[in-house]
């Protein structure tokens, strides 16, 4: 009997149209009903049976950093099918950091799983991944990991800047810059309407060293990105040369079966948190490292990111850690200058979706060149990583700081806690001329962890009270269980772990208590004795917050803490052996 054209398993290759047949009982049945609703949008037999790329749409009108999305997909789409291969674009959740209520990252875990459950469930050979703002980029590589396809990611690209009264501003540490400006009365509303218009020059995700483009980097790094994927600002003809390339490296790794668990090896995550600390990079990157990573059975240890970091300088000048925006950094050169300086400390047998290990990327890079933003190993912007892993009695599962962005002279210091019981507790008293506060206490901010908010909002950058901000004061030491952007700056302590709302150590915390930062020792203290900590604990205990239905309803009893990567326990692989 001669082979059919629908026999699901007459092929050399079970690949494309073939893959994932719907259950109808009748495989053969199920392709002639796939075919033929497919040549119902005006498809040929040859180009069904080509390599299928899925390519995931995040295209939103509520999502302006991913605004070029209709022009990177049809340069993605060109790549493709010079490649040989068939582009087949599906849409998925996407998520943008000013219109996601309570917080974007509360709806990071289910667009990873919109984006694991749509790969598999959809007929593709690989996948290309189009991410940029914030919690897009670490949701798809976590959904991507899951569902053990060849992927690639591809970046949207950063925004542009604009320019206040001839000073160049860009998203969005100069949004909090002016936003601080005003709430001190140094402008008026005017001015600030004025610089609103000029904060997001373009489309594209924010212009600094922000969660955004720490993610970029941090692609680029792990090798799940074309090289020089990272930087191209979005409205450039480099950002869509990249896309191009990017399709027609996906045919690649659909041929080469180069599935992404070996380019998301140890090693990956190694470099990853490297380029993490000399970047200066956002502190969110390690929460969605250790997510992403999980997805795989791999874990990120705190105590080795702080032995990178007193070893990992801060290379890149850029802010809100440096000087410059990331559209300096592309015209430096990229991610190849950064990798070329911090090769020594780099994991170069680590593969990359072009089928080469990063060390032979880097080679290929090719010299460098005379630039001011990435500094030399000799000459860094900060001599230790951008990031310090704190522990102590506050903190027994760890929480971090920002050096790179916090004032040298606040990085030791002892002061009363000043007791913020939550967000609505913060929003109701900070700016009250009565709060009982001077500039050497430290403000403390219970209930924004995973748990608690919920979703680990970015409200750990409390703003200073205004009645210090009105006397001058730009910083204040600032603790909580919650994140803050990127973007932002100061003596942040956040991510402590466990959070308040399981009944971490925080919960405990009065006004008036004293409380120890020491950065150079890694320290968060707590300065009551044990047995006080112990019956405060007694007379109010914690009931951890539960919902009624819905996703609220799975997010409360699934998410993990911040070292876990607040990812859903359920979602996490099976630990790997030896990691
Ligand atoms: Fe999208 Fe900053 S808001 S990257």
């Amino acid at each position: 009997m001669s082979s059919s054209p629908f026999d699901p398993d007459d092929s050399a290759d079970t690949g494309g149209m073939r893959k994932g047949l719907t259950s109808y009982g009748d495989q053969g049945f199920s392709l002639f009903l796939r075919k033929a609703f497919i040549k119902g949008a005006g498809f040929t037999d040859a180009a069904l049976d080509r390599p299928v790329i899925g390519i995931a749409n995040t295209g939103s009108a509520y999502n302006p950093c991913h605004g070029n999305a209709p022009q990177l997909i049809d340069a993605v789409k060109r790549g493709v099918m010079l490649a040989g291969g068939l582009p087949m674009e599906f849409p998925t959740i996407s998520i943008h950091e000013s219109f996601a209520a309570p917080t974007s990252m509360y709806l990071r875990n289910l667009m990873s799983m919109d984006t694991e459950e749509m790969i598999r469930a959809q007929p593709m050979d690989a996948v290309v991944l189009i991410g940029g703002c914030d919690k897009t980029v670490p949701a798809q590589l976590m959904g991507a990991a899951s569902a053990g396809l060849p992927a690639i990611q591809l970046i949207t690209g950063s925004m542009l800047t604009g320019s206040h009264r001839g000073e160049r501003v860009g998203a969005c540490t100069d949004c909090r810059r002016y936003w601080a400006r005003f709430r001190a009365e140094e402008i008026d509303a005017a001015e600030t309407a004025e610089v609103n218009n000029e904060l997001v020059a373009s489309v594209g995700t924010c212009s600094v060293m922000g969660t955004a483009s720490t993610m970029a980097c941090l692609a680029e790094a792990m090798g799940m990105t074309v090289p020089g994927g990272a930087s191209p600002p979005a409205v450039t003809a480099d950002r869509i040369r990249i896309a191009e390339q990017t399709g027609a490296q996906a045919v690649q790794i659909a041929r080469d079966r180069l599935t992404i668990d070996k380019v998301l090896t140890p090693a990956a995550f190694e470099n990853a948190m490297r380029v993490l600390l000399a970047i200066g990079g956002s502190t969110n990157g390690i929460v969605h490292l250790a997510a992403i990573a999980g997805r795989m059975g791999l874990d990120i240890d705190l105590a080795t990111l702080d032995r990178m970091g007193r070893e990992t300088p801060v290379l890149l000048d850029l802010k809100p850690s440096g000087q410059h925006y990331m559209e300096d950094f592309h015209a430096a050169g990229g991610m190849a200058t950064l990798l070329r300086e911090l090769k020594p400390l780099l994991r170069l047998d680590a593969l990359t979706v072009t089928g080469r290990m990063l060390g032979e990327e880097i080679e290929r890079a090719g010299p460098g060149f005379k630039q001011d933003v990435v500094r030399s190993i000799a000459k860094p912007i900060y001599p230790q990583g951008g990031i310090a892993v704190l522990r102590g009695n506050l903190a027994p599962g760890g929480a971090i700081i920002k050096q790179s962005a916090a004032d040298a002279q606040l990085m030791e210091h002892e002061g009363r806690a000043v007791v913020f019981e939550n967000l609505e507790d913060l929003a109701r008293r900070i700016d009250s001329d009565d709060l009982d506060v001077t500039r050497d206490d430290i403000l403390v901010l219970k209930n924004i962890g995973p748990k608690g908010a919920p979703g680990m909002p970015e409200a750990g950058y409390m703003p200073i009270p205004r009645k210090l901000a009105r006397a001058g004061v730009k910083d204040i030491v600032r603790i909580s269980d919650g994140r803050m952007s990127g973007t932002a700056f100061g003596t942040i302590v956040l991510h402590v772990t466990p959070e308040s709302a399981v009944g971490g150590p925080l919960a405990h915390v009065r006004s008036g208590d004293r409380i120890r930062l020491s950065v150079a020792n890694r320290e968060l203290s707590l300065l009551v004795p044990d047995e006080e900590l112990a019956r405060r604990a007694r007379e109010c205990p914690i009931t951890e917050p539960t919902a009624e239905r819905g996703y609220r309803k799975l997010f409360l009893q699934s998410v993990t803490q911040a070292d876990q990567g607040a990812d859903f326990d359920f979602l996490r692989a099976p630990k790997k052996a030896g990691s």
